[in-house]
Order: structure tokens, then C-alpha cells, then sequence
């Protein structure tokens, strides 16, 4: 796959040796980080912007940039304080601040709208969230955190938990991971699981997987768990997604259960799905993860701008 002045909207872009090639790139920057020393993307300007909140994405994206010694121009609060206030096209922001900026980030609660963006601009976009559909970076940095674990993928058992019809990056997960000799357990609730496309996708990519609604009983297969907060802004009723508040927590009597090895994964926010007690056990790695994410934004824009 040519990354070199492409979107990057979706994890269906990517094949198993892309990847490879992402997380060896992502290894590399991570040596970078320590020395502190590259400057290869001095000169060039990344333009962020942010329709929903975030914290870890759009800081761990700018942070990457500026990493590499490249300028950004952001903007958080785009839904409020831009021109789409006095309607302007999503095109038409596209075709304006890529006049601006080198590449564009961006999330947006609606499927589809980075895409939009995207067709306006002349510069690389990459999707950074759009609606429940897709989280490709999250996705991309799941997978290296994974790889840098275990130095592989294939044969891992991943078990995908909570509301998995709702979470953007339990889908990029999925999608990601039907490239590599896997084995799914899914944990939701039944009205919960994953959309019936996604399903049939993984069936199709012949990836064997069993769903479930009981974590303790199923945790003890799992190599990796990746776990989601229930995706609240998602639900057309809030009180409609309360009822499965607290359904899944990771606590110590679920890793008592588990592997020695296993290790648990999450994008982060956490609201009750993840204790605090489980901060401490060597398995927790959603603040490697965190850390990893910089890395492999800083392959990512390293490889779109063709440096
Ligand atoms: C995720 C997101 O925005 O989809 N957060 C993130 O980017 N790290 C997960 C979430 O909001 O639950």
C-alpha cells in the first residue's frame, strides 16, 4: 500500500504487510522520541480539527507532529467556532484549510463527514473519529501496542468487550485484526454486539469467533482484552444505555481469571469498566497504549507526507 499523499479514512485501506511496515516505522519513532533529535517534518503544517471532544487523539496527534518539528494549527471546538456555523460545506472547509495545511485531521460525531472533508482537500485527511463508523489511528495504535506485547499477532485469542455496536474502535479492531491468524471472543450484551456487517466481514475473512455475554467465564481464553465504555452519545435515549451500566467491568476477580500473560487494552475514557485496582497489574496497558499512540501518528504522517 502507497501511503505517500493519501487519506487515510478507513482501516479497509490497509493490508497485513502495511501494517508491518506502519509498526516497524512506529519502532523507529519510538527512538526518535528518545532522542529527540528528527526534524523531518520541519516546514510542514498539520491543520486539526475537532467537531467532538477529545484529549488523547487530537493531543496525541499534534504532539506527534511536533515531535517530528512540524507546525500545527488547531482548532477543538470546529462544530462552534468555525465557518460551518454560517453553513460552509464540509467540501468547502476541505478545500480551504488544505490551502493552509500540509495534512488535516479530523473528527466529527457523523459517519462519513471526514470523507466528505476529504473530497474538498487537496492534502491528505485523516480520519480521526467519524460517528460510531471507524477510529483507522486507534485501531492502527491497538494493534502495535499488541505487536509490541506479544511481537506478533497471528494466534492470539483477542476478546472484543462491551458495546460493541457502538464503538468506532472495537470496528477498527475488528477490521484490522481479520488480516492476521486470529480468533475473536466478543462480549456484549445481545442488543449490544457487533453490527451484522462487521460480522459477516469476519466471517468472510474466515476468522473464527464466539460471542458471549459472560466475561468471567470467558476471559480465561483471552490473550488480549480490549474493552470499550458503553458509548453513551450514541444511544438515542441516554436512560436506554444506562441499563447496561456496570454490565462489564475489568476488576481484579476478572484477571484472577485470566491469563498471566494476558494483557488489557483500552482506548480510554474509562467510566466503571475498568477499576482503578487494575492500574497496577502488569497486564494494564492502556497508558502504554497512550504512549504508543504518538509513535505510530508520527509514522502515520511521516509516511502521508512522503518523509
Ligand atoms: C475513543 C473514541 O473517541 O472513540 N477515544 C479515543 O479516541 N481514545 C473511545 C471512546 O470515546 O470511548
Amino acid at each position: 500500500m502507497k501511503f505517500e499523499g493519501r487519506h487515510i479514512l478507513s482501516t479497509k485501506q490497509f493490508d497485513k504487510s502495511a501494517l508491518i511496515a506502519l509498526f516497524e516505522k512506529a519502532g523507529e519513532m519510538e527512538e526518535q522520541i528518545k532522542e529527540g533529535k528528527s526534524d523531518i517534518l520541519s516546514g510542514k503544517i498539520l491543520a486539526s480539527l475537532f467537531f467532538e471532544p477529545s484529549t488523547r487523539t487530537r493531543f496525541s496527534f499534534e504532539a506527534a507532529m511536533q515531535r517530528l518539528r512540524g507546525g500545527v494549527v488547531s482548532n477543538a471546538d470546529m462544530m462552534n467556532t468555525s465557518s460551518l456555523t454560517k453553513l460552509e460545506t464540509l467540501y468547502d472547509t476541505g478545500k480551504v484549510v488544505s490551502q493552509i495545511a500540509d495534512v488535516i485531521v479530523m473528527r466529527h460525531p457523523e459517519a462519513g463527514s471526514v470523507a466528505k472533508l476529504a473530497e474538498g482537500s487537496d492534502v491528505p485527511v485523516i480520519n480521526a473519529g467519524d460517528g460510531p463508523s471507524e477510529h483507522p489511528t486507534q485501531g492502527l495504535l491497538d494493534l502495535y501496542t499488541i505487536w509490541k506485547n506479544y511481537g506478533k499477532i497471528d494466534g492470539l485469542t483477542i476478546g472484543l468487550v462491551g458495546d460493541l455496536k457502538n464503538s468506532r474502535v472495537l470496528h477498527s479492531n475488528s477490521d484490522l485484526l481479520k488480516h492476521f491468524d486470529v480468533k475473536f471472543v466478543l462480549v456484549s450484551p445481545e442488543e449490544l454486539c457487533l453490527p451484522e456487517e462487521i460480522e459477516n466481514d469476519l466471517k468472510e475473512s474466515g476468522c473464527e469467533f464466539v460471542k458471549t455475554d459472560d466475561l468471567l467465564g470467558s476471559v480465561g481464553d483471552m490473550d488480549v482484552l480490549n474493552c470499550n465504555r458503553l458509548q453513551v452519545e450514541r444511544f438515542k435515549n441516554s436512560e436506554d444505555a444506562e441499563k447496561y451500566r456496570g454490565s462489564f467491568q475489568v476488576n481484579n476477580e476478572i484477571l484472577k481469571a485470566a491469563k498471566k500473560d494476558m494483557i488489557v487494552l483500552c482506548p480510554l475514557p474509562r467510566m466503571e469498566e475498568i477499576l482503578k485496582e487494575v492500574d497496577d497489574d502488569p497486564r494494564a496497558k492502556y497508558f502504554q497504549q497512550v504512549e504508543n499512540g504518538v509513535a505510530v501518528r508520527m509514522a502515520l504522517l511521516a509516511k502521508v507526507l512522503g518523509v
